[in-house]
């Protein structure tokens, strides 16, 4: 399906264009199969953290990646203030994760198994982890782009990933040969 920004129905307010407008734009992104994560630091000693998808490595050296948040976010802000944190690549078979990890935000860890790193608390059943301290950041529109720098980092001895797909989560089946 195509669909320009610009053509909306006549009739529409400038609210319904921008609201139709967002809402393509996710559907259209979601189109892209990614990994979700959780990015935690500890606060007062206590777990926080959050799920998101909009993850990508930037840099090997320095080793850098980047991550992309709503300005509207009010986990951030605390993991912020602490300079470093943790990634945790959920696995495959934790669905409600993402959903625990986005939902109501106290106590999104009661009952999560976790263990803690320099920079913050690492999910057990994560299939990689990453240590990372805020390295720039960029305002870019409602979100801001978090470049942060790799202190260490991990895989679990097997492990699928969780993945996130028009909406949906599922894992990777890698293709067969057929020759
Ligand atoms: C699959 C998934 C991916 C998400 N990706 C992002 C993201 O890339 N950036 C972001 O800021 N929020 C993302 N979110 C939403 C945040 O998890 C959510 O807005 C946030 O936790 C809200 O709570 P807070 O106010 O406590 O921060 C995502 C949520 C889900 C379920």
């Amino acid at each position: 399906m195509t669909t320009s920004l610009q053509q909306f129905p006549a009739r529409s307010t400038a609210a319904d264009d921008a609201t139709s407008a967002r809402g393509e734009f996710r559907r259209v992104m979601g189109h892209l199969p990614t990994g979700v994560v959780v990015v935690a630091a500890l606060v007062d000693d206590a777990p926080v953290g959050m799920a998101i998808n909009s993850i990508t490595s930037v840099s090997l050296d320095p080793p850098l990646i980047a991550i992309c948040i709503d300005n509207k976010s009010s986990t951030w802000p605390q993991i912020r203030a602490a300079g470093s944190f943790t990634v945790s690549i959920l696995p495959a078979h934790d669905h409600q994760a993402p959903r625990r990890f986005s939902g109501p935000s106290e106590n999104r860890f009661d009952g999560v198994g976790w263990h803690s790193h320099e920079t913050g608390p690492v999910l057990d059943d994560s299939v990689a982890w990453i240590d990372c301290e805020v390295h720039q950041e960029h305002s870019a529109g409602d979100h801001t782009i978090v470049v942060a720098r790799a202190l260490d980092l991990g895989t679990a001895e097997d492990g699928q990933a969780l993945l996130f797909f028009r909406g949906q989560y599922g894992h990777f089946i890698p293709a067969t040969r057929t020759s």
